[in-house]
């Protein structure tokens, strides 16, 4: 079983270690990084998952970003080791992490990622929120945290100014 807790400080280097396993060489060269450049992940959403052993199995990490003058949460990257996979961990990172961003007041979240995977979520299509080019634009997907959430807002996703 794991264990799911915030991300801490000790944790950092070992999160990036498992997201450089995870991910294609250069991850942080995609155009999304920039979003997250100088703003803090957000401590109580950023989640990391520990088996028995305390071994690192999985982690989330969420930004806020601005979407037409409108806090929103940047949602990944969300990894887990390869020999975890399949396992039921991914969703169990990202339900807990749509849980808790309900719980603590945030209205929408975004991410770039697979339909397929994110849609069991709730996650759909943001036709009118553009991301950094050269994403590609049927990857982008949100979810309403209250009703409604995502109803009229369009334009460019940009970097939150200062840490919240
Ligand atoms: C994507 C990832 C986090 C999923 O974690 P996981 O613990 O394996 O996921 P779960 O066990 O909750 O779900 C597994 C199911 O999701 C499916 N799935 C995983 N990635 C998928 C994808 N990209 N597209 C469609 N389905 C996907 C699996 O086929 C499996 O399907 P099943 O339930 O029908 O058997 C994990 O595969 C991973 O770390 N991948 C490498 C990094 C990555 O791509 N991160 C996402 C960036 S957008």
């Amino acid at each position: 079983m794991f264990q799911l807790h915030p991300e801490k400080q000790d944790d950092w280097w070992e999160v990036e270690a498992l997201y450089d396993l995870c991910f294609a060489p250069g991850r942080t060269a995609l155009s999304s990084y920039r979003l997250r450049d100088g703003v803090d992940p957000i401590t109580d959403l950023s989640l990391v998952a520990r088996d028995g052993d305390g071994i690192l199995a999985g982690a989330i990490r969420v930004w806020p970003v601005m979407v037409a003058g409108q806090l929103a949460l940047l949602t990944g990257p969300i990894a887990v080791h390869p020999t975890r996979q399949g396992e039921g961990l991914g969703g169990l990172l990202i339900r807990e992490t749509i849980d808790r961003a309900r719980r603590t007041g945030w209205h929408r979240m975004l991410l770039v990622g697979d339909h397929p995977y994110y849609g069991r979520f709730g996650f759909t299509k943001l036709h009118d929120v553009v991301m950094p080019a050269p994403t590609n634009p049927d990857r982008v997907l949100g979810l309403d945290l209250i009703k409604n959430a995502w109803v009229g807002i369009a334009g460019p996703v940009e970097k939150a100014g200062g840490n919240l």
